[in-house]
């Protein structure tokens, strides 16, 4: 393809075996980037490796360790030389009434959805900073500005992921490395389609305070994702931005019907 924003960059994707991740995998390969899909899961990252082609890797890892994740920085940036990008994807919920969150749950949440990405960061952005620059893309959510009850540990960590963002977007800028975030909305990959099936989520309600009047595509964050990491954004440092159909902006259960029903045209 000619104009490929993203020719011959090496992206270091976590959670891309599948859900958001893997379709952030896709557009990268497309625009011309060499993919590493870092996942937990063995059979999914390899058959995610498969469908995307020779343009992907895939590096078996779990995130809950540190030792892990300096040692899969150190391997890919040998084997390719560099890292360009890195995007921290992913992420686990753990929906659960907060009288009956335990600690085991809590510091899961916190090792993979805080503590894994700051520590990627720290063994890529080391790379990142000796090879010249880079970008970093985390995903954190729109949890961060709405509450959904019954997900203090995904909320408080997602919040501190925008507060990493903008501690490294101001901290690394001087070093040519640009990191920022992305909140997402309502996207329906595992993470949404388990707790709507279990009816922990609800969709017309989800429809409902979405001002776009449906759920959000992966694609519209892979877009967001490639945007951010190409060089058309580079004036754009720790900032979090949430592709959400308008769920921020705060409005009320079907507060549109009013427009509907008395936004005529004279
Ligand atoms: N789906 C949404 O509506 C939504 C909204 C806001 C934010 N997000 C965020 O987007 C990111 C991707 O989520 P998704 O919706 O694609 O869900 P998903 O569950 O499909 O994907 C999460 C991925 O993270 C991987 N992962 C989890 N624990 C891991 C570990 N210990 N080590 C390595 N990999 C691990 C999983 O194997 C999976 O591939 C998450 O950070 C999530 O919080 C999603």
């Amino acid at each position: 393809m000619e104009n490929e924003r993203l020719k011959d960059k090496i992206a270091l994707i976590t959670g891309a075996a599948r859900g958001i991740g893997f379709g952030i995998a896709e557009k990268y390969a497309e625009e011309g980037a060499k993919v590493i899909i870092a996942d937990v899961l063995t059979e999914e990252g390899e058959a995610a490796k498969e469908k995307i082609g020779e343009k992907a890797d895939f590096y078996q890892i779990n995130l809950r360790s540190r030792e892990s994740i300096f040692e899969m920085a150190d391997v890919v940036h040998e084997k390719y030389g560099k890292i360009d990008i890195l995007v921290n994807c992913a992420g686990v919920a753990r929906p659960c009434p907060t009288l009956k969150l335990d600690e085991e749950t809590l510091d899961e949440v916190i090792d993979i959805n805080m503590k894994a990405p700051l520590f990627t960061c720290q063994a890529v952005g080391k790379y990142m900073r000796r090879d010249g620059g880079g970008a970093i893309v985390n995903i954190s959510s729109g949890n961060t500005k709405m509450i959904n009850v019954g997900r203090v540990p995904y909320g408080i960590t997602k919040g501190a992921v925008n507060l990493l963002t903008q501690q490294l977007g101001a901290e690394w800028a001087m070093y040519n490395i640009k990191v920022n975030a992305i909140a997402p909305g309502w996207i329906r990959t595992e993470m949404v389609e388990t707790p709507l099936k279990k009816g922990i989520l609800n969709e017309k309600d989800i429809v409902s305070v979405s001002p776009i009047e449906r759920f959000g595509k992966v694609e519209e964050v892979a877009n967001l994702a490639c945007f951010l990491a190409s060089e058309e954004s580079n004036y754009i440092v720790g900032q979090i931005i949430f592709a959400d159909g308008g769920w921020s902006t705060g409005i009320m259960p079907n507060a549109l019907n009013y427009i509907k029903e008395n936004d005529t045209e004279d």
